[in-house]
């Protein structure tokens, strides 16, 4: 058999794994490639969830999580553990996604010791070092570092471009996560599934919200839970449901504002497919998420992204997603707007998702393959992800 690439495969948090788990998926049904799985544990409940969930069995875990954890002890410890790893396992290649402290420390091991390195996700900027952060520092640095750069869209294709990165490294993949929701979105039936019922309760609609970012701590977070009491007041017939992140320092604020209002629920983070689920059926999703804004628009569900601003803009540019900020003010007037005007709220539903097809994981494993059989273009652009509908770049 001939030489078989070793293609190292990196996640810590939950949107890491769950956007990892088509490539992985796809890398184990390549006869042609080896692959090995590692795990920092960044996160432990909220990512054992989608390890379940995928079937996905890291071969080593550093278990790295504790409780508030720090930013600099977090990386230490990954920097440590990946590359005593990787100095071990010498993979061909290491894959990191998104942003995260997980892909910055995993960058840089494998940066020291001479391993190439494959970004996921690659080219989002919002230009803005404290928004979010300290994620586009992460992903900014990752990219200085970087082998094969998978740009989820265009856009992102051509900030890397205007960074001065080499045409011929850069392959337009469409998003991963859009690839793991449409094979979850099989599963779904056609309404609630009965065991999320109890969240809706009497409503006749019902509102999805999440938020976590680090920026958001200080004041974002707390005005943007006066905008959804504001919201759960002003309408008592539309159920609020807010999955809350495990981070003490979101989970804290959050229930001690938010705990005790009759159409407000809040829950423990949600498995993947009960929130699909929620975000399928939502009338309206409120959330700082990254993995949200590019998960609504297949669904064609109104997002109001609670952020200044954002490195995912196409959304908001074809008019499926709205930048709203975290205004207490303004969250609750653009949110009451959408759950009072069907018609503003139907032109939100316009349009096909901008940030992948499902067809990603596919187009990184034949990358793979073709950069490490020596061919070129590494992929061919009419093999690459193109949005439908026109994007203002
Ligand atoms: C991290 C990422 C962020 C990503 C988010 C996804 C960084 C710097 N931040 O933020 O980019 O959007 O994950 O959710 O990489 N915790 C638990 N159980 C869990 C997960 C977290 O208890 O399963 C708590 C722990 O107290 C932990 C804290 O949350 O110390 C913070 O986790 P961390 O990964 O450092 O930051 P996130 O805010 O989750
Ligand atoms: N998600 C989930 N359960 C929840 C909330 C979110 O499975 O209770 C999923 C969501 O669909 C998306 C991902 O988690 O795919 C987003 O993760 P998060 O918001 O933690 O991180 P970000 O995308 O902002 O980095």
């Amino acid at each position: 058999m001939s030489y078989q690439p070793h293609i190292s495969v990196v996640i810590g948090t939950r949107p890491e794994a769950i956007k990892m788990a088509p490539v992985i998926h796809a890398l184990a049904a390549a006869e042609d490639m080896r692959l090995s799985i590692i795990s920092t544990g960044q996160h432990r409940e909220m990512l054992e969830q989608v390890l379940t969930l995928f079937a996905l069995k890291p071969d080593v875990d550093l278990h790295l999580m504790t409780p508030n954890q720090s930013l600099s002890s977090l990386t230490e410890k990954a920097l440590n553990g990946l590359t005593r790893y990787l100095d071990q396992a010498k993979p061909d290649m290491l894959l990191v996604q998104g942003d995260t402290t997980t892909v910055f420390a995993a960058s840089l091991a494998a940066h020291y010791l001479g391993v190439k390195i494959g970004h996921v996700e690659a080219g989002l900027r919002s230009h803005d070092m404290a928004n979010p952060f300290p994620e586009e520092a992460n992903r900014r640095l990752t990219s200085v570092l970087t082998t094969l750069h998978f740009a989820p869209t265009p856009l992102a294709k051509k900030e890397l471009l205007k960074e001065g990165h080499d045409d011929d490294t850069i392959i337009v993949t469409g998003n991963t996560v859009v690839d793991a929701l449409l094979r979850l979105s099989d599963k779904l039936g056609p309404g609630l599934a009965p065991h999320l019922m109890p969240l809706v309760g009497e409503a006749s609609r019902f509102v999805l919200v999440t938020s976590h970012r680090r920026e958001s701590w200080e004041h974002g977070l707390p005005d943007i839970c006066g905008a959804i009491g504001d919201l759960a007041a002003a309408f008592p017939d539309i159920s609020f449901i807010y999955p809350v992140h495990r981070n003490p320092r979101v989970h804290d604020v959050v229930f001690a504002a938010l705990g005790n209002v009759a159409n407000i629920h809040l829950t423990d983070p949600l498995d993947y497919l009960s929130f699909v689920n929620l975000m399928r059926d939502a009338t309206l999703f409120l959330t700082d998420s990254g993995g949200g804004q590019e998960e609504a628009p297949t669904f064609h569900t109104p997002v109001l992204v609670l952020r200044s601003v954002t490195e995912r803009p196409e959304a908001a540019r074809l008019g499926m997603a709205q930048l709203v900020g975290t205004d207490r003010a303004l969250i609750a007037e653009k949110a009451a707007k959408l759950l009072t005007d069907e018609h503003a709220r139907q032109r939100m539903r316009q349009g096909s998702n901008p940030y992948g097809d499902g067809r990603a994981a596919e187009r990184i494993v034949e990358a793979l393959r073709r950069y490490f059989g020596g061919e070129t273009p590494i992929l061919p652009v009419e093999r690459q992800f193109q949005p439908q509908g026109k994007i203002a770049q």
